[in-house]
């Protein structure tokens, strides 16, 4: 650390321009106070004050500043690069820089809150993180940026193939793939495609896209193949995220439901092209900003609960986790990358339904009858911890005839859900060094069952499992989403809550 970075005893920390969630405030309190401890720091009108000697490089890592004003210099901090250079307009948190808006995926992190976490517990360059359910990958490009080793795991083969495209679009020089996806354009429309009706695959995508649309994909996905070496996954996953656009589903239906909306006039091959140029300006102004490697970082297509024969000693333990799990009886997550999954070729349309029933949190029951579930429960065959056996007990006496078929489901689907984060918790807790801590995400839930109301407070449960397990519960941070941008209807507080647990 060279002496010109240590300065000044008073700084001044400034806000973004967007306007900011009350938690986003907490976590912006908690990172100076974990980067900065030495400091005294006091809020102002634009942010913060912070009195005592601080080294600014340290603070150029925060996530909710935008500026550190140290003697007469000001420094921008990475965060504010970013979020500048690839930013939803001045108002906005931009959530989509580098390579974060590669592709859509159901309950994303916001990026932001990953950096804050990982400033929180203090993490370093080098520092090894894991989240058990990475998804897309937004904890893992985070970590990539602030040049920590991150693993990823999910039980999704496409959630892995986005992450690992992320990281690998994050760190392939732009010009390397803007010169692949020349190739590929030129190619496009001169590859054979060849379909035969037998192809499990064929048939499939043939339901869900009219002929001439299905061709043009086909068409962009074999060009692909031949001539893109490192930019392949970007560009497939540039392309996959047009699909549902162009399919004969309806495209913002979180079920699937057959489109009542015309098709998009535009070409798929023009619309990928467009697409392409976006998401590359946009990486390009993020390379620009700052390069790394995100070489260490990777995801790896686990089940949660069951991990340690495939990461433990692969790296030595980790120094934190985070994660957002997911909820309890979610909406079912893959219904809107089905096309994907098969497209990608990364399973067979007949494996979707046991993918699906596989999930944590699924509403789907497979391999096991509703009646044997509902033994386990009654039984606590899973050894629950006895308040969260009760709970889903309390809610299986409470149905009534009334109750329709979905909600005779709740309380074996939380049960199972309640087993399943329990595994989870057992299963990475030796994998962490002793005393690192783990952030979970995770909101309540509320269900009727025999006309009462139960609220499930996800957030208390989970660190009550993990209490369970050998994790000392540090605290619950309160997540309240207050009307931001105008797009709810209400002041709807959510009952999401950052358990924070670290290994005992
Ligand atoms: C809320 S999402 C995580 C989203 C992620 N934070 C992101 O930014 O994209 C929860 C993830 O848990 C994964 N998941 C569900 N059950 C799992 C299991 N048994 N093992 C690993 N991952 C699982 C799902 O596939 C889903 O990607």
């Amino acid at each position: 650390m060279s002496l010109k970075n240590n300065v000044n005893l008073s700084s001044e920390l400034s806000w973004h321009t967007y306007k900011y969630y009350p938690y986003e405030i907490e976590l912006a309190k908690r990172e100076v106070q974990a980067l900065l401890p030495a400091a005294k720091s006091q809020k102002t009108k634009n942010g913060v004050r912070v009195e005592g000697r601080i080294d600014v490089r340290t603070a150029e890592r925060l996530s909710y500043f935008a500026s550190i004003k140290s003697g007469d210099r000001v420094h921008d901090t990475l965060q504010a690069k970013l979020e500048r250079v690839n930013g939803g307009g001045r108002n906005r948190q931009s959530t989509r820089y580098s390579a974060h808006g590669l592709h859509e995926y159901k309950g994303k992190f916001n990026p932001q809150v990953v950096r804050a976490i990982l400033n929180m517990f203090n993490m370093q360059s080098g520092s090894r993180v894991i989240d058990p359910f990475c998804g897309s990958g937004t904890s893992l490009l985070e970590c990539a940026h602030l040049g920590m080793q991150a693993v990823g795991t999910d039980i999704n083969p496409f959630a892995v193939f986005i992450a690992n495209a992320k990281l690998k679009a994050a760190r392939t020089p732009v010009q390397v793939i803007r010169s692949e996806l020349k190739l590929v354009l030129q190619r496009c429309g001169k590859a054979r495609v060849i379909s035969s009706l037998d192809d499990a695959r064929s048939e499939y995508l043939g339901g869900w896209f009219d002929g001439q649309t299905l061709r043009g994909i086909e068409h962009i996905r074999l060009a692909v193949e031949e001539c893109a070496g490192e930019s392949r996954e970007t560009l497939l996953a540039i392309a996959s995220n047009l699909l549902r656009d162009y399919s004969l589903q309806d495209p913002i239906d979180l079920r699937i439901r057959r489109r009542k909306t015309p098709l998009p006039e535009k070409p798929f091959r023009a619309a990928f092209e467009e697409a392409a140029h976006a998401f590359l300006d946009r990486l390009e102004n993020a390379q620009a900003v700052h390069t790394y490697s995100a070489d260490e970082s990777e995801a790896l297509l686990l089940d949660s609960r069951d991990l340690r024969k495939d990461v433990d000693g692969v790296g030595g333990k980790f120094d934190c986790a985070l994660t957002s799990p997911p909820y309890a009886t979610a909406l079912p997550y893959i219904d809107t990358q089905r096309l994907s999954l098969v497209w990608l070729g990364l399973i067979a349309p007949s494996e979707i339904l046991s993918l699906e029933a596989r999930l944590v949190g699924s509403r789907e029951v497979r391999g096991e009858s509703k009646r044997e579930l509902v033994e386990r429960l009654m039984s606590n065959a899973d050894g629950l911890p006895q308040r969260q056996a009760r709970y889903c007990l309390s809610l299986q006496k409470a149905l009534s005839d009334a109750d329709g078929f979905r909600r005779q489901a709740v309380p074996i689907l939380l049960y199972r859900y309640f087993a399943s984060m329990l595994q989870v918790f057992q299963a990475l807790r030796p994998l962490l060094k002793k005393g690192a801590p783990f952030a979970l995400i995770v909101g309540g839930n509320h269900t009727t069952l025999g006309g009462k109301r139960f609220d499930i407070d996800t957030p208390q449960h989970l660190a009550e499992l993990a209490q369970f397990s050998d994790w000392d519960h540090s605290e619950t941070i309160p997540m309240q989403t207050y009307q931001r941008y105008g797009y709810h209807a209400s002041n709807a507080v959510s009952t999401e809550g950052m358990v924070i647990v670290r290994a005992a």
